[in-house]
Protein backbone atom coordinates (compact mmCIF):
# COMPACT_ATOMS: atom_id res chain seq x y z
CA UNK A 1 0.00 0.00 0.00
CA UNK A 2 1.16 3.82 -0.68
CA UNK A 3 2.01 5.83 1.83
CA UNK A 4 -0.20 8.83 2.02
CA UNK A 5 0.88 12.17 0.36
CA UNK A 6 1.17 14.42 3.17
CA UNK A 7 -0.11 18.17 3.40
CA UNK A 8 3.12 19.38 5.40
CA UNK A 9 6.42 18.27 5.85
CA UNK A 10 7.06 17.82 9.83
CA UNK A 11 5.20 15.04 11.56
CA UNK A 12 4.60 14.57 15.47
CA UNK A 13 7.04 11.56 16.89
CA UNK A 14 5.52 8.67 18.82
CA UNK A 15 6.84 9.57 22.09
CA UNK A 16 5.00 7.54 25.14
CA UNK A 17 3.60 9.21 27.97
CA UNK A 18 3.23 12.22 26.33
CA UNK A 19 1.67 11.99 22.76
CA UNK A 20 -1.73 11.06 23.93
CA UNK A 21 -4.64 11.64 22.01
CA UNK A 22 -5.23 15.52 23.36
CA UNK A 23 -1.41 16.04 22.38
CA UNK A 24 -1.67 14.95 19.26
CA UNK A 25 -4.72 17.01 18.17
CA UNK A 26 -2.98 19.97 19.41
CA UNK A 27 -0.36 19.52 17.55
CA UNK A 28 -2.68 18.89 14.45
CA UNK A 29 -3.90 22.15 15.02
CA UNK A 30 -0.64 23.49 14.59
CA UNK A 31 0.27 21.94 11.56
CA UNK A 32 1.48 18.81 12.16
CA UNK A 33 0.57 16.24 9.08
CA UNK A 34 0.69 13.07 10.39
CA UNK A 35 0.72 11.92 14.49
CA UNK A 36 1.13 8.87 15.70
CA UNK A 37 0.31 7.01 18.67
CA UNK A 38 2.87 5.91 21.50
CA UNK A 39 4.26 2.43 20.84
CA UNK A 40 1.46 -0.25 22.32
CA UNK A 41 2.00 -4.23 22.83
CA UNK A 42 0.00 -6.20 20.25
CA UNK A 43 -0.47 -8.76 22.54
CA UNK A 44 -2.24 -6.64 25.03
CA UNK A 45 -4.18 -4.86 23.01
CA UNK A 46 -5.28 -8.71 21.38
CA UNK A 47 -5.87 -9.90 25.16
CA UNK A 48 -8.20 -6.52 24.71
CA UNK A 49 -5.77 -4.41 27.76
CA UNK A 50 -8.11 -1.27 28.98
CA UNK A 51 -4.52 0.74 29.61
CA UNK A 52 -4.25 0.23 25.83
CA UNK A 53 -7.37 0.56 24.45
CA UNK A 54 -7.26 3.99 26.24
CA UNK A 55 -3.76 4.72 24.35
CA UNK A 56 -5.49 4.11 20.92
CA UNK A 57 -7.94 6.95 21.59
CA UNK A 58 -8.39 9.02 18.42
CA UNK A 59 -8.98 12.18 17.57
CA UNK A 60 -11.45 13.65 14.65
CA UNK A 61 -8.84 16.09 13.39
CA UNK A 62 -6.15 13.19 13.08
CA UNK A 63 -6.28 12.48 9.61
CA UNK A 64 -3.76 10.90 8.80
CA UNK A 65 -3.07 9.10 11.89
CA UNK A 66 -0.44 5.84 12.65
CA UNK A 67 -0.86 3.69 15.50
CA UNK A 68 2.25 2.30 16.43
CA UNK A 69 2.80 -1.48 17.58
CA UNK A 70 5.92 -3.66 19.29
CA UNK A 71 5.29 -7.65 19.40
CA UNK A 72 6.98 -10.46 19.57
CA UNK A 73 4.21 -12.79 18.86
CA UNK A 74 3.46 -13.04 14.94
CA UNK A 75 0.06 -14.18 15.12
CA UNK A 76 -0.59 -11.33 17.81
CA UNK A 77 0.86 -8.57 15.44
CA UNK A 78 -1.33 -10.09 12.73
CA UNK A 79 -4.48 -9.92 14.88
CA UNK A 80 -3.76 -6.46 16.01
CA UNK A 81 -2.85 -5.37 12.88
CA UNK A 82 -6.69 -6.44 11.73
CA UNK A 83 -7.99 -4.61 14.55
CA UNK A 84 -6.50 -1.80 14.37
CA UNK A 85 -6.85 -0.93 10.88
CA UNK A 86 -10.47 -0.46 11.16
CA UNK A 87 -9.83 2.97 12.97
CA UNK A 88 -6.07 4.17 11.61
CA UNK A 89 -4.80 4.97 8.53
CA UNK A 90 -1.16 3.64 8.58
CA UNK A 91 0.52 0.64 11.30
CA UNK A 92 4.34 1.34 12.07
CA UNK A 93 6.58 -1.25 13.54
CA UNK A 94 8.48 -0.35 16.35
CA UNK A 95 12.06 -1.22 15.86
CA UNK A 96 14.05 1.37 17.60
CA UNK A 97 12.99 0.69 21.58
CA UNK A 98 15.56 -0.19 23.53
CA UNK A 99 13.14 -0.89 27.01
CA UNK A 100 14.61 -4.48 28.50
CA UNK A 101 11.03 -6.02 28.37
CA UNK A 102 10.68 -4.82 24.43
CA UNK A 103 13.55 -6.76 23.22
CA UNK A 104 13.55 -9.45 25.58
CA UNK A 105 10.43 -10.67 23.85
CA UNK A 106 12.25 -10.44 20.28
CA UNK A 107 10.71 -6.72 19.47
CA UNK A 108 11.93 -3.28 19.27
CA UNK A 109 15.54 -2.17 18.64
CA UNK A 110 16.13 -5.89 18.48
CA UNK A 111 14.62 -6.17 14.79
CA UNK A 112 17.80 -4.42 13.66
CA UNK A 113 19.82 -7.58 14.06
CA UNK A 114 17.32 -9.53 12.67
CA UNK A 115 16.57 -8.31 9.07
CA UNK A 116 14.87 -11.49 7.94
CA UNK A 117 12.34 -11.79 10.68
CA UNK A 118 11.80 -8.11 10.44
CA UNK A 119 10.87 -8.93 6.72
CA UNK A 120 8.44 -11.81 8.01
CA UNK A 121 6.42 -9.29 9.98
CA UNK A 122 6.23 -7.24 7.31
CA UNK A 123 5.20 -9.52 4.74
CA UNK A 124 2.68 -11.17 7.16
CA UNK A 125 1.14 -7.78 7.98
CA UNK A 126 1.15 -6.51 4.03
CA UNK A 127 -0.93 -9.56 3.38
CA UNK A 128 -3.20 -9.33 6.27
CA UNK A 129 -4.37 -5.71 6.14
CA UNK A 130 -4.80 -2.93 3.34
CA UNK A 131 -3.54 -0.02 5.10
CA UNK A 132 0.19 0.62 4.82
CA UNK A 133 2.73 -0.61 6.82
CA UNK A 134 5.95 1.72 7.63
CA UNK A 135 8.98 1.04 10.15
CA UNK A 136 10.67 3.07 12.63
CA UNK A 137 14.63 2.33 12.72
CA UNK A 138 17.74 3.59 14.67
CA UNK A 139 20.62 4.11 12.55
CA UNK A 140 21.75 0.53 13.69
CA UNK A 141 21.99 -1.60 17.37
CA UNK A 142 25.43 -0.62 18.81
CA UNK A 143 28.64 0.23 17.06
CA UNK A 144 27.25 -1.18 13.85
CA UNK A 145 25.17 1.40 11.89
CA UNK A 146 23.37 -0.85 9.56
CA UNK A 147 20.08 1.23 8.83
CA UNK A 148 20.40 0.63 5.04
CA UNK A 149 20.45 -2.90 5.34
CA UNK A 150 17.49 -3.02 7.01
CA UNK A 151 15.68 -0.15 5.02
CA UNK A 152 16.72 -2.35 2.03
CA UNK A 153 15.43 -5.43 3.50
CA UNK A 154 12.28 -3.54 4.69
CA UNK A 155 11.02 -1.76 1.37
CA UNK A 156 11.65 -5.41 -0.59
CA UNK A 157 9.06 -7.16 2.51
CA UNK A 158 6.40 -4.61 1.57
CA UNK A 159 7.13 -1.27 4.04
CA UNK A 160 5.07 1.96 3.03
CA UNK A 161 7.75 4.49 4.29
CA UNK A 162 10.80 4.16 6.66
CA UNK A 163 11.74 6.56 9.33
CA UNK A 164 14.99 6.21 10.42
CA UNK A 165 16.69 8.31 14.14
CA UNK A 166 19.80 8.90 13.52
CA UNK A 167 21.32 7.27 16.76
CA UNK A 168 22.13 3.54 17.66
CA UNK A 169 20.48 1.57 20.19
CA UNK A 170 23.51 1.98 22.11
CA UNK A 171 23.64 5.80 21.90
CA UNK A 172 20.25 6.09 23.49
CA UNK A 173 19.65 9.76 23.28
CA UNK A 174 22.97 10.42 24.30
CA UNK A 175 25.07 12.17 21.35
CA UNK A 176 24.02 13.34 17.97
CA UNK A 177 21.61 12.34 15.51
CA UNK A 178 23.55 11.00 12.39
CA UNK A 179 21.92 12.61 9.64
CA UNK A 180 24.69 11.00 7.09
CA UNK A 181 23.06 7.43 7.91
CA UNK A 182 19.32 9.04 7.21
CA UNK A 183 20.64 10.52 3.66
CA UNK A 184 22.06 7.61 2.81
CA UNK A 185 19.02 5.64 3.47
CA UNK A 186 16.85 8.21 1.32
CA UNK A 187 19.47 7.46 -1.15
CA UNK A 188 18.95 3.86 -0.66
CA UNK A 189 15.05 3.22 -1.14
CA UNK A 190 12.50 4.16 -3.11
CA UNK A 191 9.58 5.05 -0.78
CA UNK A 192 8.85 7.68 1.63
CA UNK A 193 11.57 8.34 4.19
CA UNK A 194 11.00 10.40 7.17
CA UNK A 195 14.24 11.88 9.45
CA UNK A 196 14.24 11.80 12.95
CA UNK A 197 16.55 13.07 15.56
CA UNK A 198 17.70 16.68 17.12
CA UNK A 199 15.32 19.22 15.54
CA UNK A 200 14.86 21.74 17.82
CA UNK A 201 13.93 24.92 15.18
CA UNK A 202 12.49 25.82 12.23
CA UNK A 203 16.30 26.79 10.78
CA UNK A 204 17.73 23.13 11.27
CA UNK A 205 14.31 21.83 10.38
CA UNK A 206 14.85 23.47 6.66
CA UNK A 207 18.57 22.57 6.92
CA UNK A 208 17.80 18.70 7.72
CA UNK A 209 15.27 18.74 4.29
CA UNK A 210 17.65 20.16 2.18
CA UNK A 211 20.48 17.85 2.99
CA UNK A 212 19.38 15.01 3.90
CA UNK A 213 16.83 14.85 0.67
CA UNK A 214 13.96 13.19 3.05
CA UNK A 215 10.50 13.27 2.40
CA UNK A 216 9.44 14.10 5.55
CA UNK A 217 10.84 15.07 9.23
CA UNK A 218 9.92 13.99 12.67
CA UNK A 219 9.52 16.32 15.45
CA UNK A 220 9.85 14.74 18.54
CA UNK A 221 11.16 16.55 22.16
CA UNK A 222 11.58 19.70 20.60
CA UNK A 223 7.30 19.60 20.77
CA UNK A 224 7.14 18.49 24.10
CA UNK A 225 6.66 21.69 25.36
CA UNK A 226 6.49 23.80 21.95
CA UNK A 227 3.86 21.78 19.82
CA UNK A 228 3.09 25.02 18.04
CA UNK A 229 6.62 24.16 16.52
CA UNK A 230 4.78 22.99 13.78
CA UNK A 231 3.58 26.13 12.38
CA UNK A 232 7.07 27.44 13.18
CA UNK A 233 8.36 24.95 10.69
CA UNK A 234 5.52 25.15 8.53
CA UNK A 235 5.40 29.33 8.05
CA UNK A 236 9.06 28.92 7.83
CA UNK A 237 9.27 26.61 5.08
CA UNK A 238 6.96 28.97 3.57
CA UNK A 239 8.09 32.35 4.14
CA UNK A 240 11.28 32.63 6.31
CA UNK A 241 9.66 33.42 9.06
CA UNK A 242 7.71 32.59 11.77
CA UNK A 243 6.12 33.61 15.42
CA UNK A 244 6.39 32.47 18.91
CA UNK A 245 3.51 31.34 21.41
CA UNK A 246 3.46 31.45 24.85
CA UNK A 247 4.21 27.69 26.25
CA UNK A 248 1.31 28.25 28.68
CA UNK A 249 -0.93 29.17 26.40
CA UNK A 250 -0.28 26.22 24.45
CA UNK A 251 -0.86 24.11 27.42
CA UNK A 252 -3.73 25.37 28.27
CA UNK A 253 -5.21 24.68 24.93
CA UNK A 254 -4.22 20.95 25.65
CA UNK A 255 -5.87 21.35 28.64
CA UNK A 256 -9.25 22.07 26.93
CA UNK A 257 -8.53 18.92 24.91
CA UNK A 258 -7.74 16.93 27.52
CA UNK A 259 -10.77 17.99 29.41
CA UNK A 260 -12.84 16.88 26.17
CA UNK A 261 -11.16 13.51 25.96
CA UNK A 262 -11.33 12.74 29.45
CA UNK A 263 -7.68 12.37 30.28
CA UNK A 264 -6.66 11.24 33.33
CA UNK A 265 -5.61 14.40 35.87
CA UNK A 266 -2.00 12.60 36.05
CA UNK A 267 -1.40 12.78 32.38
CA UNK A 268 -2.56 17.05 32.47
CA UNK A 269 -0.15 17.79 35.16
CA UNK A 270 2.60 15.48 33.81
CA UNK A 271 2.25 18.04 30.51
CA UNK A 272 1.77 21.10 32.64
CA UNK A 273 5.25 20.18 34.15
CA UNK A 274 6.67 19.82 31.07
CA UNK A 275 5.20 23.07 29.34
CA UNK A 276 7.03 25.17 32.27
CA UNK A 277 10.02 23.83 31.22
CA UNK A 278 12.82 26.46 30.41
CA UNK A 279 10.74 29.35 31.64
CA UNK A 280 11.65 31.62 34.17
CA UNK A 281 10.81 30.42 38.00
CA UNK A 282 10.01 27.18 36.06
CA UNK A 283 11.41 24.73 38.86
CA UNK A 284 9.18 27.20 41.70
CA UNK A 285 6.23 26.44 39.70
CA UNK A 286 6.58 23.08 39.13
CA UNK A 287 7.32 22.40 41.97
CA UNK A 288 3.88 23.78 43.26
CA UNK A 289 1.86 22.00 40.33
CA UNK A 290 3.70 18.12 41.04
CA UNK A 291 1.59 18.69 44.73
CA UNK A 292 -2.00 20.03 43.04
CA UNK A 293 -4.73 17.53 43.23
CA UNK A 294 -7.17 18.85 40.83
CA UNK A 295 -6.65 20.90 37.35
CA UNK A 296 -8.32 23.78 39.19
CA UNK A 297 -5.48 23.90 41.39
CA UNK A 298 -2.59 23.60 38.32
CA UNK A 299 -3.95 26.64 36.97
CA UNK A 300 -4.02 28.62 39.54
CA UNK A 301 -0.75 27.90 40.30
CA UNK A 302 0.06 28.81 36.60
CA UNK A 303 -2.05 32.52 37.16
CA UNK A 304 -0.24 32.58 39.96
CA UNK A 305 3.12 32.35 38.81
CA UNK A 306 3.63 35.42 37.05
CA UNK A 307 4.20 33.24 33.78
CA UNK A 308 0.76 33.48 32.90
CA UNK A 309 0.06 36.66 30.56
CA UNK A 310 -3.37 35.79 30.67
CA UNK A 311 -4.09 36.68 34.42
C1 LIG B 1 9.47 10.42 26.34
C2 LIG B 1 9.77 9.73 25.03
C3 LIG B 1 9.01 8.63 24.67
C4 LIG B 1 9.27 7.98 23.45
N1 LIG B 1 8.44 6.94 23.06
C5 LIG B 1 8.62 6.38 21.83
C6 LIG B 1 7.71 5.39 21.34
O1 LIG B 1 6.71 5.02 21.99
N2 LIG B 1 7.96 4.87 20.11
C7 LIG B 1 9.04 5.26 19.34
O2 LIG B 1 9.22 4.76 18.23
N3 LIG B 1 9.89 6.21 19.78
C8 LIG B 1 9.70 6.78 20.98
N4 LIG B 1 10.53 7.79 21.38
C9 LIG B 1 11.60 8.26 20.47
C10 LIG B 1 11.10 9.45 19.62
O3 LIG B 1 10.02 9.05 18.80
C11 LIG B 1 12.23 10.01 18.74
O4 LIG B 1 12.69 9.01 17.88
C12 LIG B 1 13.41 10.53 19.56
O5 LIG B 1 12.98 11.31 20.65
C13 LIG B 1 14.37 11.36 18.68
O6 LIG B 1 13.73 12.48 18.14
P1 LIG B 1 13.90 13.98 18.76
O7 LIG B 1 15.37 14.28 18.76
O8 LIG B 1 13.12 14.87 17.82
O9 LIG B 1 13.36 13.94 20.14
C14 LIG B 1 10.31 8.42 22.60
C15 LIG B 1 11.08 9.52 23.00
C16 LIG B 1 10.82 10.17 24.19
C17 LIG B 1 11.66 11.37 24.56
Amino acid sequence: MKFPKLKGKAVLAPMAGVTDVAFRALAVKYGASLTYTEFISSTALVRGSEKTLGIIKKDKSENPCAVQIFGGDLKDMADAAKILEKKFDIIDINCGCPAVKVIKIGAGSILMKEPKKLAKILSTLTKEVKIPITIKIRAGVYGKKNAVEVAQAAEKAGASAITVHGRTLGQGYSGKADWDIIKKVKKAVGIPVIGNGDITSPEIAKQRLEESGVDYIMIGRAAMNNPYIFKQINDFLKKGSYTKKDSMEQFREYAVLAKKHKLDFQLIKEHAIRFTKGMPRGARTRDKISKCKSFEEVNSVIKSSALCPYQ
